[in-house]
């Protein structure tokens, strides 16, 4: 198989992923839940993953990085912590289901700063306009449909200076592109563990700026007799047993990317441009690249003129490639882009992905809309 669906889940993953799940199988139980080596093995691990993803993303203090079980989680947890019903809140026009839904749920005011693709400094003057008298603003780094890389630094320093916490969803960014926190002072920074992280389905983090309120309540081997979840990071935001054998791969994937971070965005990069030098003559494609590529990571959404995206997809993962169509749960996205009544097919690369692979996906591609 031709695996170009990495926006969704990464599934070409290092090898030692595989074999430290396997391992905490085998030798870790329960971090902070006895005194015996197999508790006090699960504690080290998640310590240890804890400092790793620290290091990554710039951070001072391991225990900010709190466990989740994806980035939907995350980001529940971090907009019920300074979202209320009747919020203002700014957003992009670039969001995903996992910000608009529980938005909606709270009955947030919805300012949406809509603005073109590939244009960063027309999406900063939407923003700034709408950001006075915001009680939030939740923002992606990069968007999944389309790979476009949102101005989040600046974007950070306007809310800053209007005084506006920052929720980031890094789902498609954290990684691949450089996610430094200590530089954005964001409230909250959400992320999966299970695509560019090249950890397994299950894992997510969440960086805390600040302490938030928890979502669930429960156990976390501290403070046994408070009857409140205790106040103190990572254990108020991690209730119940956590998920040793995703933990265990989550650290293996980012020990792999901790000396390579650079070199994985710089391969997206040059990948991309092949995928668009491959597919752009074909006058059959209309291909959403911002041309120099420049604002866009590993991440090319299509559409064919003779074929809808989904019978486009289907023939593609008859022959072996496997992409995805339709709104990929962001109908938000598509609807700022032009692209909500016929969603698009996405070709999302991964840095395992060769350029023989890309030939190859776009001969059949080729192929099938012939
Ligand atoms: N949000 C993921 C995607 O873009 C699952 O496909």
């Amino acid at each position: 198989m031709i695996y170009l669906d990495s926006a969704a889940t990464s599934y070409l993953k290092p090898r030692n992923v595989e074999r430290a799940m396997i391992a905490a199988l085998h030798h870790m139980t329960s971090p902070g839940r006895g005194g015996h080596s197999l508790a006090m093995n699960a504690a080290d691990a998640v310590y240890r993953c804890r400092a790793e993803a620290a290091e990554l993303f710039h951070m001072k203090a391991p225990e900010r990085v709190v466990f989740t079980m994806n980035a939907t989680h995350s980001l529940n947890i971090a907009i019920r912590s300074l979202v209320k019903p009747g919020d203002p809140v700014v957003i992009s026009g670039y969001e995903h289901n996992a910000v608009t839904r529980p938005l909606h749920a709270i009955g947030a005011k919805i300012r949406v700063a809509r603005s073109p693709l590939f244009c960063p400094d027309a999406l900063l003057e939407e923003v700034q306009r709408l950001l006075p008298g915001a009680k939030v603003m939740v923002c992606t780094h990069v968007s999944n449909v389309f790979g476009y890389v949102l101005p989040i630094r600046e974007i950070a320093r306007l809310c800053r200076a209007e005084g506006v916490p920052l929720i980031v969803d890094a789902s498609q960014s954290a990684g691949v592109l450089d996610v430094d926190v200590s530089d954005w002072g964001a409230a909250f920074v959400a992320m999966p563990g299970h695509k560019g992280l090249l950890g397994p389905q299950g894992t997510g983090l969440l960086l805390c700026g600040m302490d938030g309120a928890p979502l669930l309540f429960g156990g976390t081997g501290s403070q046994s007799k408070l009857q409140e979840m205790p106040a103190e990071l990572p254990d108020r935001h991690e209730a119940g047993t956590h998920n040793m054998p995703g933990i265990a791969g989550l650290a293996a994937g980012i020990e792999y990317l901790l000396p390579r971070r650079a070199q994985v965005e710089r391969r997206e990069r040059a990948l991309l441009a092949e995928l668009v030098t491959l597919l752009k003559q074909n006058p059959d494609l209309e291909l959403f690249y911002d041309g120099k590529g420049e604002h866009q990571a590993g991440v090319l959404s299509l559409r064919s003129r003779s074929m809808d995206a989904e019978t486009l997809a289907q023939k593609l993962s008859e022959r072996g490639v496997a992409v995805r169509a339709g709104l990929h749960c962001a109908p938000l996205a598509h609807e700022t882009a032009g692209t909500l009544n016929t969603g698009t097919v996405r070709l999302s690369l991964s840095p395992f992905n060769t350029t023989r692979e890309l030939e190859a996906a776009a001969n059949i591609i080729r192929g099938v809309i012939r």
